[in-house]
């Protein structure tokens, strides 16, 4: 796999590569699919997508709009593992399908800037995720008006019984942060 220079990009693919070594076929989850049409740098779509062991990844976004854009940064041959909901997350994942439930080995949070839609899909995503998955909440430290780890962050080291905190990734010149977490 080509080494990818964003923090993002390293950490959701060492995340998978752990995953892949127990999980060969793994079922992903993320939430928010794409910064902006024009950028085509850090999706989290592509990371996820591409990934070798990845067989299935379910993006689901509020905004049918970013599908195309998505589509254009994964290479064809992966396309056929995503499956696009265009949906309000909590809305989704508050009605899942009991097929889904407990079914995701990795899941990525990358929604709405707001603390309060952050702990509440989380809470969600924990409830569909699969016995030892890895959850990764993006943008979690910084800037200022980002606040995707505001709520997040305290609930998740206040809950040991809950999550594992598996790393705490600062921010750099290539990311905000991100917070990865692992099921019991
Ligand atoms: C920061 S961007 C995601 C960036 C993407 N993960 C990447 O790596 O490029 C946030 C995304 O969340 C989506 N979004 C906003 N509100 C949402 C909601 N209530 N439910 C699901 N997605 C939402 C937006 O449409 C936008 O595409």
């Amino acid at each position: 796999m080509t080494a990818c220079p964003f923090t993002r990009g390293r950490t959701i693919t060492r995340c998978l590569d752990d995953l892949a070594r127990d999980h060969p076929s793994i079922r992903a989850l993320e939430v928010g699919r794409i910064r902006s049409v024009t950028e085509t740098t850090g999706h989290s779509t592509k990371h996820i997508a591409c990934h070798p062991a990845v067989a299935t990844l379910v993006s689901v976004d509020a905004s049918a709009a970013t599908r195309k854009p998505a589509l254009e940064v994964v290479a064809a041959e992966h396309h056929g593992k995503i499956e696009f909901v265009d949906a309000d997350a909590i809305a989704w994942l508050a009605d899942a399908d009991p097929a889904v439930v407990g079914t995701f080995d990795f899941i990525y949070l990358d929604g709405l800037n707001d603390a309060d839609f952050c702990l509440k899909v989380l809470a969600l995503a924990a409830t569909v995720a699969a016995p030892g998955a890895i959850i990764i909440q993006d943008d979690t430290d910084g800037p200022p008006n980002v606040v995707k780890g505001d709520r997040v962050k305290p609930y998740a080291y206040g809950h040991p019984e809950l999550f594992e905190v598996l790393a705490d990734v600062p921010h750099d010149v290539t990311c905000h942060g991100m917070l990865v977490l692992r099921m019991p």
